[in-house]
């Protein structure tokens, strides 16, 4: 194959994004692997998950910069020295300036835990409850600098159910997460989409995704 694209992956906190994305980066023929790990928070607990499959982690802590700029050019510099060609963004709670989003356009991805446009922000999961909504789900999608939102590269759906606690609904959208995150890498590693327009567009021959095992109350678009 040709060589893998090269992963930046941001995050904030536990990183269980992060870890989804390491683990199908060690399929032989997954066409990405990461080569740096940067939080903006020294506390978060993703980092060991970097330091624990030798992976380079760094902590670039947004509050010694006196502007977003100024942050963000930090960033940029660590993930140019490690030649990154695509940032993934997994719970990474900063907002982003022109600065740093035109730099990484088309070439930086976010996950977040609602079907986009719906529900942009924090405390997704509580707000679906509060709206009766039936169905919900999470969303990868290239970085604009609006707050969560983008192309739309992939999408997962499940159906919200009776009894359903935040909590019970957190924990069944992020086991999705951690299948089309990777996906969604998949398909742009690969060269599977492209953005044209500002929509994506995908090429005839989609990867394989692998269901899980509560397959039946889930789907995912695009489909191979
Ligand atoms: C995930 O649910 C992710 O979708 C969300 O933060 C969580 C991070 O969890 N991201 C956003 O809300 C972005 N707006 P993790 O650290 O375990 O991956």
């Amino acid at each position: 194959m040709t060589s893998k694209k090269r992963v930046g992956v941001l995050i904030s906190g536990r990183g269980s994004n992060l870890l989804s994305l390491i683990e199908a980066c060690k399929q032989p023929e997954f066409p990405a692997e990461i080569v740096l790990v940067v939080s903006n928070r020294a506390d978060a607990g993703g980092l060991q998950h970097g330091t624990r499959n030798n992976i380079p982690t760094q902590v670039i802590d947004h509050k010694q910069f006196a502007t977003r700029e100024e942050f963000e050019d930090e960033l940029t510099a660590a993930l140019e020295a490690e030649h990154v060609d695509l940032v993934c963004n997994a719970g990474f709670m900063r907002l982003l300036t022109e600065n740093f989003v035109d730099h990484w356009l088309n070439r930086q991805l976010n996950i977040h835990p609602s079907l986009l446009p719906s529900y942009k922000g924090l405390n997704t999961h509580a707000r679906v409850l509060a709206d009766g909504s039936l169905i919900t789900g999470c969303s990868v999608h290239f970085v604009r600098t609006e707050m969560d939102s983008g192309p739309l590269i992939a999408q997962a759906a499940i159906g919200v159910v009776p009894g359903e606690t935040e909590e019970s609904l957190a924990a069944r959208v992020l086991a999705v997460e951690h299948v089309i995150y990777p996906y969604a890498l998949h398909l742009v590693a690969s060269g599977a989409v492209v953005v044209e327009n500002d929509r994506v567009k995908y090429g005839d021959k989609l990867p394989d995704l692998e269901q899980p095992e509560n397959g039946s109350d889930w789907f995912i678009v695009p489909r191979a």
